[in-house]
């Protein structure tokens, strides 16, 4: 049951499936409480919606976990349906839906194929970036964050290292327009594309900053072997690639997740 989570189904469809199965259950656990209260009680049940939501709530949780979905999961399933009650109860005018969904949709519409959501890097990652950056009289570095959300980390480096030449590509539509709108508005020198890293030719970059998922390191590993140059650098946060060493591992703080980083060429 718990590789049902990691096998047929993307995290998104499974937690749908997950409160409609829960919904179901639901239905038919009160459905034979009430018949049992009914003919050896003669109680007429009469359930509450808050507590119907409450135990939607539960069932929905207890079964992401059964099925093994990752525990934040656990916490999604536990809180959406009590939140959407008590929105619900607050006559929330529609128009506001409307707006939180568009804007959701603009930050998040790409999650469901990439895999790869919005979360952004702190500055103590991107001094330690900027520190691997090596230094070169000929030609500038050409430095590219693939996923740069809204753009901090890019600025940070174009900063850092004016010397150096620095992108940002990001395929969501409103990150990438607060990055380019931002990049005007601080006259910085990075520069920011809408798109998909996929899309590029990795040798046109010495070094490669990502910020992805687990999901998307072997493709990009793969993508990386073929197409960058030896003695150009690969930097991941967070997430490592599965089988491959890196050269250098940097720990950014004690409990925060370290910096990879592969030499190509080198491996
Ligand atoms: C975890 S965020 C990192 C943001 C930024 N690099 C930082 O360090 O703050 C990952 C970003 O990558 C973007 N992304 C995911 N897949 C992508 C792709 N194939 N091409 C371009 N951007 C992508 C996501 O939309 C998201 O904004």
């Amino acid at each position: 049951m718990r590789s049902l989570a990691k096998i047929h189904f993307s995290p998104a469809v499974l937690a749908v499936l997950v409160q409609v199965v829960s919904l179901f259950l639901l239905i038919v656990f009160t459905f034979i409480f009430a018949l049992v209260a009914t003919f050896f009680f003669g109680i007429d049940l009469k359930y509450p919606l808050f507590f119907l939501v409450f135990l939607q709530a539960l069932i929905s949780t207890v079964l992401s976990r059964l099925i093994g979905m990752a525990s934040w999961w656990g916490w999604i399933h536990f809180f959406f349906p009590i939140a959407a009650c008590v929105m619900f109860a607050w006559n929330i005018p529609k128009e506001i839906y409307l707006v939180g969904f568009l804007v959701t949709l603009s930050l998040f519409w790409t999650t469901f194929r990439t895999q790869v959501p919005f979360f952004p890097s702190r500055p103590s990652v991107w001094q330690q970036v900027a520190k691997l950056v090596p230094l070169r009289q000929d030609a500038p570095i050409r430095i590219i964050d693939i996923g740069s959300g809204l753009g901090d980390m890019s600025m940070y480096l174009a900063k850092q290292r004016p010397d150096c030449r620095v992108e940002g590509i990001e395929i969501a539509p409103l990150p990438w327009l607060v990055s380019f709108i931002r990049a005007h508005i601080y006259r910085s020198a990075a520069a920011f594309s809408l798109g998909d890293y996929r899309q590029l030719n990795f040798a046109n970059y010495d070094v490669i900053f990502a910020y992805l998922s687990p999901a998307a390191m072997l493709d990009l590993w793969s993508k990386a072997q073929a197409e960058m140059s030896g003695g150009s650098i690969l930097i991941s946060y967070e997430f490592d690639i599965p089988n491959v060493i890196p050269q250098r591992q940097i720990s950014i703080g004690t409990q925060a997740p370290k910096l990879y980083v592969w030499e190509i060429g080198n491996q």
